[in-house]
């Protein structure tokens, strides 16, 4: 197998060192040699004897000799022609671009139909969680009924740091950002973006269903207070940014959001840069996926998992139809703290200087908040 590694950042320098450690036992495992013929970057780095440099990744892609590219320089503008032309050269492919998959998911599996090869990407969800092949092969017997994240490392590690070193959010984002945890493009991480894109091939690959990414709703955790998270801890409960799917009528509810959820729950003990996925199937109930969402050689782990499965003959399926709608998930328990009482059906009212905080039955969102005036008044979703 002959490999070219486009994108020697963070995580393709991590595959390169895996690649180079552990060549001699992979090569038992799969029963063939593993050459890592190309490095590509755009700077020249110390690559290891025999690897040649490249800053052109068509030199990788022309390269008859190439089985395999691995695409690790992220965003959807070059990284997206980079695969096409991977696939149409009959490479397979390797990834861990959310974003691309996201937004080009159904293009770049098609063109991969077409010409015959492997596109595997476990590393675009979860870091080196192997939620997508537990999802893709260990559980093909069962229909999926619901998948629920914590998707985004950086906003659970500030989401920590406020309640454990009692500081407010920009306090926490600033100490998150010095750490290095959070994206060039904030925004990314902070509303729900990346959590999104995460969320989008999950629900992808377990309804079966090609997802129009824009049509997801995502809110993140900038309007997440010291005040709300104290409160919600005094009614039993945690703020998380979660991320959700699953049917509803005539399409997929799909959202993420700040949200409520019982302590009692696994999820909610899920804290710092820790990431969680837990699926409901029809066979098999709840099952959960916990581990570290990203890092070097969490994510290399992953890509090199995949490089490896380019060896099996059978490729993954992504024969979906259209998923017609999507929607928010609306139908919930909410959080809502007023200046004044309201009359709404609720299960848990709690009252401390002048705020008025009650935790709702389940409801319609338009429904609620017909019944709010006050448009001051803060509300999350709650997860029980
Ligand atoms: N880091 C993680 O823990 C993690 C986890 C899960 C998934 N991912 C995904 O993995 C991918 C890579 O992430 P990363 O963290 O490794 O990013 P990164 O550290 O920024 O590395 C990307 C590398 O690609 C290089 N590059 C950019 N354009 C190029 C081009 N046209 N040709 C060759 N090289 C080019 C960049 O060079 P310059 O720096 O000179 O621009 C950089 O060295 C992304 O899709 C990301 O979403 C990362």
């Amino acid at each position: 197998m002959k490999i070219g590694v486009i994108g020697l950042g963070t995580v393709g320098y991590g595959v390169v060192e895996i690649l180079t450690n552990e060549k001699e036992r992979l090569e038992k495992e799969i029963k063939q040699e593993i050459v890592v013929k190309y490095g590509c970057g755009l700077e020249e780095v110390d690559l290891p004897q025999g690897i040649i440099y490249t800053k052109d990744y068509h030199d990788v892609i022309n390269d008859e000799e190439v089985d395999v590219v691995v695409e690790l320089i992220g965003g959807t503008t070059i990284a997206k022609n980079i695969i096409l032309e991977a696939i149409a050269h009959k490479k397979h492919v390797v990834t861990a671009n959310k974003a691309l998959l996201a937004h080009y998911g159904k293009e770049i599996f098609q063109a991969a139909k077409t010409n015959d090869v492997h596109i595997f990407y476990e590393a675009s969800v979860g870091g080196g969680i192997p939620v997508l092949v537990s999802q893709k092969e260990s559980l093909i017997a069962n229909n999926t009924k619901e998948i629920v994240g914590i998707l985004n490392g950086t906003t659970n590690f500030i989401l920590t740091l406020m309640e454990n070193e009692n500081l407010d959010f920009e306090e926490a984002l600033s100490i998150a950002d010095g750490l290095g945890y959070v994206e060039a493009n904030p925004a990314l991480d902070l509303d729900g973006i990346d959590a999104a894109h995460k969320i989008c091939i999950l629900a992808q690959n377990g309804f079966k269903k090609f997802i129009d990414f824009d049509q997801i709703q995502a809110s993140g955790i900038r309007n997440v207070s010291k005040t709300d998270m104290d409160y919600a801890k005094k009614l039993g409960y945690r703020f998380k940014m979660i991320a959700q799917a699953k049917p509803v009528k005539d399409g997929l509810g799909i959202d993420v959001a700040a949200t409520l959820v019982n302590l009692n729950e696994l999820i909610a003990s899920v804290m710092d840069s820790y990431n969680v996925v837990e699926i409901d199937n029809d066979y098999v109930n709840n099952i959960i996926y916990y581990g570290r969402g990203a890092g070097r050689y969490v994510t290399a782990s992953a890509v090199v998992s995949d490089i490896m499965k380019t060896t099996q003959s059978e490729k993954w399926s992504h024969d979906y139809e259209n998923c017609p709608h999507v929607y928010p998930i609306t139908l919930s328990k909410y959080y809502i703290r007023t200046n004044k009482p309201i009359d709404i059906p609720y299960e848990t009212y709690y009252s401390e200087k002048d705020d008025h905080i009650y935790i709702s039955e389940e409801i319609e969102f338009n429904e609620l908040k017909e019944k709010i005036t006050n448009d001051k008044a803060v509300i999350f979703k709650v997860r029980d």
